[in-house]
């Protein structure tokens, strides 16, 4: 009896470890940002060769997460205006999390 205790009790320890994402705070993120170089055509508020990143947060909504990434992933034109963006050295992982982390700066405006 003792044993399937035992091995219930492992099951969910392994289970809980694999469904751990890895949690980046804002703060982490934007530092991200800053080393991939979005800066230098991204400002968080003035628009300079992109749109700014507050702009792009009121633009878009929870829902157009996956259009986002793609952007990221595969480069955006004509949107915004005449300039284009290049497809940007990221992992999924890093463009999922860069994205949500854009589209709640509106919440955080004053
Ligand atoms: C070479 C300049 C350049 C760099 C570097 C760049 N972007 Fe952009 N980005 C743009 C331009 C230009 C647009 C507008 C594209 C359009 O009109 O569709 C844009 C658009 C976007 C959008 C909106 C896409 C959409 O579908 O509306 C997001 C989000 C974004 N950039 C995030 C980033 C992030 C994050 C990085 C860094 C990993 C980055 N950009 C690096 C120029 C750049």
């Amino acid at each position: 009896m003792l044993w399937i205790l035992l091995v219930s009790a492992l099951f969910t320890v392994f289970s809980c470890e694999k469904k751990e994402e890895p949690r980046m705070s804002p703060q982490e993120v934007k530092e991200l940002v800053g080393e991939r170089g979005c800066p230098y055509c991204h400002d968080m508020r003035r628009p300079l060769l992109g749109p700014s990143f507050v702009d792009i947060s009121k633009r878009y909504t929870e829902k157009d997460r996956g259009e986002l990434v793609r952007s990221l992933l595969e480069g955006s034109r004509g949107k915004w205006g005449k300039n284009a963006m290049p497809p940007q050295k990221l992992s999924e992982e890093e463009a999922r999390l860069i994205v949500d982390w854009i589209l709640n700066l509106k919440y955080d405006l004053n």
